[in-house]
């Protein structure tokens, strides 16, 4: 038993394996319970992290059971097709009016590299391509600045790099950074600023090929004519583009990023299709977990049944301000962990347009357009290019502006969000508009939150109860994680809690 622990990585106890083991697979190829009865376990909620612990149990042979509340799994992992309804806890019921192929993700929707969402995409043969974050022709609209109309990304970026690279090239070359810098600092520093702001020979920034053009350069006798009216710095600063530029820095948000291909809850039914159908209860709302001490019991209604399942563990997968509201006997250090844990509002609409008239007439494709408007931010596609139709995401708002859509009929959100669009976008916005979806994550039962703050971090000591295995349950989600609003954090919470529950079956 000791070698196949070995061979696992599995430290002998739970705690140690938790903190010390990276995680490897528990493929059926190199693990079998030699000896054992299979432990049984349930699963409480068919989230990613849920559904990540049923498959990675599975795979090492453990009698898994799911019991997920919606009537289908993937919790935030929800994409939006033709046909799908929803009713939120306002009592708005919409049903989704989308044409076949178009579809909008609702929750998780881009994928950085780094996170191992992408090695479950490889592993369950979810084909991915690139989500476009970030587009060089995509708008910025800063109304309450002035701007009367949208400024692509790129000429906001020529503008603010040029205008600060010629005020730091200027002070530099007057002597301000003599104290900081050898000459040859200095003459390297000014170097840079001169490429990365196409600053002339005098230092200064007049614009330049980069801020676009006015009539794109073409064959012979079409040189093309650069944009004009380069801004003065004030102007430029007065505006407030530059605040946009650093979200692609991000480590999290940086390009490339990735989608799978038909919508993000190709994921989920691949998990769905890996762990077994007959293994998963919808529509299986949980009304008590109890420890036993010998095992725990999970009761449950279903199509208007209480039942029950016996299991010799639990791994609990719920948003934990759902969790918090069902009766358990796993005392106040987990009640008041999962109380200290705060819901947060986000909200996306999805806008079906007839035509694709921001590749035809903006030439923008993919990207996002960043906005001071309540709407926030503006999707662009990043699927079904030159295609008849396409749905852009109207809004992606979180906290209060969330929260004030999500107060109006499903009809008034989309009257709101294509004002503001319009504003932006022109007429188009809303003459070429078939249909829309709204889906507030504040407002939807069973979940009940976008994404979660846990003060502190999920290390702080209040939270040991949901870190540490509470006597036969084990927890597992995002917000147990430093990837808070991130399958990555669902993935890898499961993937701890998992590994703790198989040291701790084999150790016993
Ligand atoms: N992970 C979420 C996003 O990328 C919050 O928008």
């Amino acid at each position: 038993m000791f070698a196949t622990m070995g061979a696992l990585g599995l430290a002998p106890t739970a705690q140690a394996a938790a903190r010390e083991t990276p995680f490897r697979a528990l493929s059926a190829s190199d693990f079998h319970l030699t000896g054992r009865a299979a432990a049984k376990v349930v699963i409480v909620g068919g989230g990613i992290a849920g559904l990540t612990a049923a498959y990675e149990l599975g795979k090492a042979g453990y009698d898994c059971t799911v019991l997920e509340a919606r009537e289908r799994t993937g919790g935030r992992n929800f994409t939006v097709r033709g046909g799908d309804t929803t009713t939120d806890l306002y009592g708005n019921a919409q049903t989704a009016r989308f044409a076949d192929g178009q579809y909008m993700n609702a929750g998780p929707a881009r994928i950085p590299q780094w996170m191992v969402t992408l090695d479950y995409c490889r592993e369950l043969g979810v084909p991915i391509e690139v989500f476009t974050n970030v587009n060089a022709d995509a708008y910025l609209y800063n109304e309450s600045a002035g701007m009367t109309k949208p400024e692509r990304y790129r000429t906001a970026k020529a503008d603010v790099y040029g205008h600060v690279s010629e005020l730091l090239a200027k002070a530099t070359d007057k002597g301000a950074l003599d104290a900081e810098l050898t000459a040859e600092d200095r003459e390297r520093l000014v170097d840079f600023l001169k490429d990365w702001g196409e600053l002339g020979d005098t230092l200064t920034y007049e614009g330049g090929e980069r801020r676009g053009y006015t009539t794109v350069p073409a064959a012979a006798g079409t040189p093309g004519v650069p944009l004009g009216d380069v801004p003065t710095a004030s102007a430029v600063f007065a505006s407030g583009v530059g605040r946009y530029f650093s979200f692609e820095f991000g480590f999290d948000q940086a390009m490339l990023m990735f989608q799978p291909v038909g919508g993000m809850d190709q994921i989920p039914r691949a998990l769905t299709r890996a762990i077994g159908a007959r293994r998963i209860r919808t529509g299986a709302v949980v009304s008590k977990i109890t420890d036993t001490g010998s095992g725990v019991t999970v009761t449950y209604t279903q199509g208007g049944r209480t039942r029950a399942v016996e299991a010799d563990y639990c791994v609990a997968a719920l948003p934990p301000n759902i969790l918090a509201k069902v009766p358990h006997t796993l005392g106040s250090g987990v009640q008041g962990a999962l109380e200290a844990i705060t819901p947060s509002s986000a909200a996306k609409i999805g806008l079906e347009y007839r035509s694709r008239w921001w590749e035809l007439d903006h030439r923008i494709y993919g990207g996002i357009t960043e906005t001071d408007q309540d709407v926030t931010h503006i999707w662009h596609p990043s699927y079904g290019f030159h295609g008849e139709r396409g749905i852009l995401i109207g809004y992606y708002n979180y906290g209060s502006n969330a929260d004030s859509y999500a107060k109006l009929t499903p009809k008034g959100r989309e009257e709101r969000a294509v004002a503001a669009g319009v504003k932006i976008y022109g007429a188009k916005y809303r003459t070429e508009l078939a249909s829309s979806f709204s889906h507030h994550w504040r407002q939807t039962p069973h979940l009940e939150a976008a994404w979660h703050s846990t003060p502190g971090g999920p290390d702080a000591p209040r939270y040991q109860p949901l870190n540490e295995p509470t006597g036969r349950v084990h927890f597992a989600g995002d917000w147990l994680s430093y990837t808070d609003a991130w399958q990555h954090g669902a993935f890898t919470s499961a993937r701890r809690a998992v590994t703790a529950l198989h040291a701790r079956v084999l150790a016993s």
